[in-house]
């Protein structure tokens, strides 16, 4: 009986207040989708990502980041950074996001994806949800602050196929989105990727 129940919600009401907090204003229904961040090593896509998936989290979106750092720790552990590897690693990546997609994430996936070829391929896997990102930094920069200090290493002779240095990065050309984390915060990246997402995925 719909009323008895609406009168025990009612008592319990408080109770779930107190363990779960006011309930949010808006939650908001997403289709699913994939949003693949691409850009050199230490152009901010981990950063955007990460920061994009609780900026989602706060709007009620379910959202999945796949990394590509922490892939290689995992799922791509047996790939190197050859051309044939990296495709791959993204073969693999775009699978998984497409699983994603489909149970109704949004997936953040940021991966160099170095080469329009590799893609291009991310995209037939995915199919129409597939939306690119570019997160665009001068590579002088990306070396300049050298986070990680493999910039350095590669220019040493010690990192083989460095992205950048000496192994290719094809920019697109035809983005969906460009990120210019070179001229932007970081929250104004975040936010117009979240705003973005929500364009693109949600359901009016
Ligand atoms: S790829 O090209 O899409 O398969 O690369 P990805 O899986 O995203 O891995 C990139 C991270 O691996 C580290 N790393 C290298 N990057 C580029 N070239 C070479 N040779 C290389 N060796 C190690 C690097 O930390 C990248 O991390 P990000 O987050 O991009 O800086």
């Amino acid at each position: 009986d719909s009323t008895i129940d609406e009168a025990r919600d009612g008592m319990f009401l408080p109770l779930r207040r107190a363990l779960h907090g006011e309930p949010k204003s808006r939650k908001l229904t997403s289709e699913g989708g994939v949003v693949w961040l691409t850009g050199l090593s230490g152009s901010g896509k981990s950063t955007l990502a990460s920061a994009a998936a609780k900026a989602l989290s706060a709007h009620g979106m379910r959202s999945a980041v796949l990394d590509g750092d922490i892939l290689r720790r995992g799922l791509n552990s047996d790939l190197n950074f050859s051309a044939c590897d990296r495709h791959e690693s993204v073969r693999r990546a775009a699978e998984v996001a497409s699983m994603l997609a489909n149970e109704g994430l949004i997936a953040i996936v940021a991966l160099i994806s170095p080469l329009v070829q590799m893609r291009a391929h991310a995209r037939e896997i995915i199919g129409d949800r597939f939306r690119e990102i570019y997160v665009k930094a001068q590579l002088s920069r990306c070396e300049a602050a050298d986070v990680k200090g493999l910039y350095a290493k590669a220019r040493r002779g010690e990192i083989a196929g460095f992205t950048g240095i000496s192994a290719p990065y094809e920019a697109p050309l035809d983005a969906d989105l460009v990120l210019d984390t070179d001229a932007q915060t970081v929250g104004q990246c975040v936010s117009a990727l979240a705003s973005y997402v929500e364009l693109q995925f949600v359901a009016s």
